[in-house]
């Protein structure tokens, strides 16, 4: 027993994960390049939303050029995917949570929380055919990222 089971569980697992990620593929393929959308505005949305939402987060990109913060943003959701899927934290993904810890630009875990319900919004707005199986995709891909990028908001253990 124990062994194919065990690979039962495996392979389960590894579908769903897939599953997910592809709802999430479609999704943002959607809100990226839906009719009349231009690639930068869902991102322009969601920074309005969250500085409109959260002063705090207004105040901790005052001096950020946000057409390079979105450029920036675009690039990490590919490592966001692909940390979801292969749990492989690469090196870019340490940096990240590095820039974003106390000694960073200092994002208390509470921010993320705020800035995932704007993401998601900003995806229903955006996404003609947002459901619950769309919200939940968006989520688990992010929280995956949020979960160890917040672990590592006091400063990284091995260091
Ligand atoms: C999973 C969640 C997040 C991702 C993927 C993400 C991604 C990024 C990226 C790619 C950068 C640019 C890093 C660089 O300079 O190379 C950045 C910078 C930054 N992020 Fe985030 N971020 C996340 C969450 C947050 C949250 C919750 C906040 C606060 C509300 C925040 C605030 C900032 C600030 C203030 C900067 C620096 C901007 C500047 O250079 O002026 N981020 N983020």
């Amino acid at each position: 027993m124990g062994q194919e089971e065990a690979k039962g569980h495996h392979s389960q697992r590894n579908d769903q994960t897939n599953q997910l990620a592809r709802i999430f593929n479609d999704s943002y393929e959607r809100v990226m390049h839906g009719p009349g959308r231009s690639s930068g505005e869902f991102y322009v949305a969601f920074y309005d939303l969250l500085t409109a939402t959260s002063d705090e987060a207004a105040s901790k990109f005052k001096n950020t050029d946000m057409a390079a913060q979105v450029r920036m943003l675009q690039s990490s959701v590919t490592v966001l995917l692909n940390f979801f899927v292969t749990s492989c934290q690469d090196e870019y993904l340490g940096q990240l949570a590095e820039r974003h810890g106390k000694r960073g630009v200092d994002i208390s875990p509470e921010l993320y929380e705020v800035w995932l319900e704007c993401l998601i919004e900003t995806v229903r707005q955006f996404d003609s055919k947002f459901n619950d199986d769309v919200a939940t995709a968006w989520r688990v891909v992010f929280s995956k990222g949020i979960e160890f990028m917040t672990s590592r908001y006091e400063g990284s253990l091995e260091k």
